[in-house]
Parts: C-alpha cells; structure tokens; sequence
C-alpha cells in the first residue's frame, strides 16, 4: 500500500519532535543501519535477502546479541507508528536515522520513502550478519580489516562505504550493559543528555561531524573510545586513504557519508509505488 504525502510530513514532524525531547538520535541511527545491515546481496528473494525491512521489530532478531538495547529505539518510535500507520516500520527506522544526523549538524541524506514492511517474525535472517567489533571473529577473520570487508562486502559495500559509514560512531556511546564496549560512565557522558554513562568516540557525542577520524586517529584521550574495528580504518592501507581524508576534511566526509548512507538505507528495500518521496512533495 502506498503512503500518502501527509502522513509521511507528520511521522517527520512527530520523529523530529521526539529526537529534540529525548536526544535519542544515536540510538535511531544504530537501529536503522541494523535493519539494513543484515542484507546479503547473493540472496535474490525478498525479505529472504535480509535488509531495511523492519524484519528488527520482532522478536527473534531484536533478541540477536548485536541488537542489544535497540528493543529502546523501536519502544520510541512505536507512538509514531501508531500515529502514522500508513508509513511502514522499515520507513519510520530510515527517516528517523537521517532526520537525527541532520538535525545533529551532519548532511542531509535524501531518503526514498514506501519501503514494505516484513510481516512477521518468521521473515527474521539468521544470527550473525552485522559486524563484530573485536577478535575473535565468527567468520574466521584474522584482522578486523579482513573482517569489515567480509561483513560490508556481503552487503555489496567497497572500503570508502566502510569508512565514511564507519564515521556515525562520531555521535552517540557504546555501553557495557549492551554490547560490553566501553566505560559505565566518562567525564563525557557521566550525566547524559538522555541516558546517562558509557563510551563516546567524542567529546561532543551529539554532534555529527568529523572529529571522530581526528580523535581516532589521534588516540589521545584516553575518556575516549576507539574499538579494534575503528583502529583498522588507519592501519589498514585500503582504509587509510578515506580515513585520513575525512580527518582533514569535513565537507569530503559529509559528501561521502551522505551517499553511503543512501546506499545502506536502501540495502534489500523493496518499494511500494505511488509512495510520494517526502523531498521532493512535501
Ligand atoms: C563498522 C562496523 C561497526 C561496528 C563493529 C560497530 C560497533 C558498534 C558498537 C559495539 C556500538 C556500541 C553499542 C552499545 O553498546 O549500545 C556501536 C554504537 C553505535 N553505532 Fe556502530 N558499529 C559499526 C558500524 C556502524 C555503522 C555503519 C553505523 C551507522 C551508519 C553505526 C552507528 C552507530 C551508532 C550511532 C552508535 C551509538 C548508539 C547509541 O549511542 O545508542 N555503526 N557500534
């Protein structure tokens, strides 16, 4: 079924209302790329295919150890569903991802709308799709570097995708209680805004912008987080070119983040038609 124009300006509203009361914009990215980084390119059937489907919501995925603490994100969006029934999960999870990085000072990303929802959970991947953040890895990778290219290759990713998309950890925390990443708390996080504690790569956690390649490559505050996977983007020498690019400037880090970020939003979507693109009707 097609979405109409009002009812996708609304959920926009709603969701750009909720991101301002709650600072939850990290959380929504995170759910968003975990919708979508399930994808596997070499599966030709849908949903079968994984991806930005909203296959999150239900239970046997939201339970995979990687989606820890996303149950959160959905329980935030879930009114504006409610609100808005016309605009799919997969939709309300990809327009709350983009709305939080543009409203957080990064570029803006012009997301498709109509993506057609799962419809239950037996439509759910496997386990095991999105990235490990440290050794040992699962697939037998020996290097984080090798490990990234087999998790972003699948998805039909190249080594500039993993960088620039690599580059959301400038906003938001990782927390021990979920992934166990990180510090309980850090002069940074220690009271919020929103929940309070872990991790962050920066010191201005809800700003998007591109100090995380400065401070990941620095490595000098040790209140900081820098996990084996984002070390990789400067010792390995594929990576090393966009991540060393990105920390010097930030408009060639907006420029390639938006288009990786289109890409990844869209990885195993499939359309409804008749669905107006909020960009260009609203
Ligand atoms: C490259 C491989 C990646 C690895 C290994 C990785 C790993 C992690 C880990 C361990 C956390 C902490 C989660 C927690 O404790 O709650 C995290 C948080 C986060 N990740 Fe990634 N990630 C990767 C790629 C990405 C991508 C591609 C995006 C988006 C485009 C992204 C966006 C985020 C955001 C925004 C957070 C903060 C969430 C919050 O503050 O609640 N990550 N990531």
């Amino acid at each position: 079924m097609a979405t109409t124009a009002p009812q996708l300006e609304g959920a926009k509203d709603e969701m750009a209302a909720l991101i301002k009361a709650k600072s939850c914009g990290p959380i929504l990215v995170r759910a968003a790329w975990h919708d979508s980084g399930t994808y596997n390119k070499d599966i030709p059937s849908w949903p079968q295919c994984g991806g930005a489907n909203g296959s999150i919501r239900f239970k046997p995925e939201m339970s995979h150890a990687a989606n820890a603490g996303l149950c959160g994100a959905l329980a935030l969006i879930e009114p504006i569903k409610t609100k808005f029934p016309e605009v799919s999960y997969a939709d309300l999870l990809q327009m709350g991802s983009a709305l939080a990085i543009e409203m957080a000072g990064g570029p803006k990303i012009p997301i498709r709308y109509g993506r057609v929802d799962t419809t239950g959970p037996e439509e759910c991947p496997a386990e095991g799709n999105l990235p490990g953040a440290a050794g040992p890895f699962a697939d037998g990778s020996a290097t984080p570097a090798e490990h990234l290219r087999k998790v972003f290759y699948r998805m039909g990713l190249s080594d500039k995708d993993i960088v620039a998309l690599s580059g959301a950890h400038t906003f938001g925390r990782s927390y021990p209680s979920r992934s166990g990443f990180g510090k309980e708390s850090t002069k940074y996080t220690k009271d919020g805004p929103g929940t309070k504690g872990g991790s962050s790569w920066t010191q201005e956690w809800l700003k998007f912008d591109n100090s995380y390649f400065v401070e990941v490559k620095a490595q000098r505050d040790e209140e900081l987080l820098v996990l084996p996977t984002d070390a990789a983007l400067f010792e390995d020498e594929g990576f090393r070119q966009y991540a060393e690019k990105y920390a010097e400037d930030q408009d060639a880090f907006f420029a390639d983040y938006a288009e990786s970020h289109l890409k990844l939003s869209e990885l195993g979507s499939k359309f409804s038609e008749g669905t107006p693109c909020c960009e260009c009707c609203s």
